[in-house]
């Protein structure tokens, strides 16, 4: 399968051009957009913008729970590429398993984006095991990724286990706690033991994981350089235990 690079871009709230372009130059080659965030646009401009191919790049869209009825997965993925100026995404994911949702009639339109080139491989995202489980009956193509929530405030640890066994990246959203990963006592704590911040030590302790690759979203070049960097972090086995152990249950995107 592709290899997914283990820090990519989130690029929820990003609506300028040139920090997309900054952050290719910089080394992210993953970008995370969506219908949703109104930014393809957005991302499609600072890829032009950047020195890179569009072929050096791995760029990934979702469809908005309103638009996954089978002739809206086509027309709204087809509209998708042309704000996003390419003839082809890397990842089409389903956003949520909500709204216009039907596994029988939603992933049939998935497959048939795939045959027809508009699509290299098929996303869900912010699925549970019984829905992975039931999307699998439904999709021909194998699921590439589950994107969901992931930080040391809200561990999904049954998805993680069902991507191990199944053989697809877990993509870890909002992995900075959505700008808390400095409220976290244990995450504090092992930060100033290796000199290094919380945010490093988040997306160092994720993208040690087997499987996991992790998207934050950073706006300022020091946060986007901080955050590829983070990847080269080690932590030693006791602070993956401490933030493995976290009891502290807080979802920021509930269904
Ligand atoms: N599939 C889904 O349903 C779903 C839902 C939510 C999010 N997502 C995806 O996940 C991405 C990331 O999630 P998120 O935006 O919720 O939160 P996040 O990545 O956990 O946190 C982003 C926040 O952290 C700050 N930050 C980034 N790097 C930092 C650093 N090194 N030091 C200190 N602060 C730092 C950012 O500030 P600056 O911007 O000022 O740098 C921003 O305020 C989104 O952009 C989106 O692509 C997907």
């Amino acid at each position: 399968m592709d290899t997914l690079q283990s820090i990519g871009l989130g690029t929820m709230g990003i609506d300028d051009p040139e920090t997309i372009a900054r952050a290719i130059e910089l080394g992210y080659s993953h970008l995370d957009t969506a219908q949703i965030y109104d930014n393809e646009r957005v991302v499609g401009q600072g890829v032009e913008r950047s020195s890179l191919d569009r072929e050096e790049l791995f760029v990934a869209t979702k469809v908005w729970i309103d638009k996954l009825a089978p002739k809206a997965v086509v027309d709204s993925t087809e509209a998708s590429l042309g704000r996003l100026g390419m003839d082809t995404v890397d990842l089409l994911y389903v956003h949520r398993p909500r709204g216009d949702y039907e596994p029988a009639e939603t992933l049939p339109a998935f497959d048939e984006l795939r045959d027809s080139g508009h699509i290299e491989h098929v996303g869900v995202s912010n699925f549970t095991v019984p829905q992975l489980e039931r999307a699998r009956d439904h999709l021909e193509a194998p699921i590439f990724a589950n994107q969901v929530e992931y930080h040391p405030l809200y561990q999904p640890e049954a998805a993680l286990e069902d991507a191990r066994e199944h053989e697809y990246y877990l993509v870890a959203y909002s992995p900075l706690a959505n700008g808390r990963a400095g409220d976290i006592p244990e995450v504090v704590e092992i930060a100033n033991k290796h000199n290094a911040t919380p945010q490093a030590i988040c997306l160092a302790w994720l993208t040690a994981k087997d499987n996991v690759v992790a998207i934050p979203k950073a706006s300022s070049e020091a946060h986007l350089r901080a955050n590829l960097e983070a990847a080269d972090l080690e932590l030693d086995p006791e602070d993956h235990d401490a933030i493995d152990g976290i009891e502290r249950e807080e979802e920021i995107f509930p269904e």
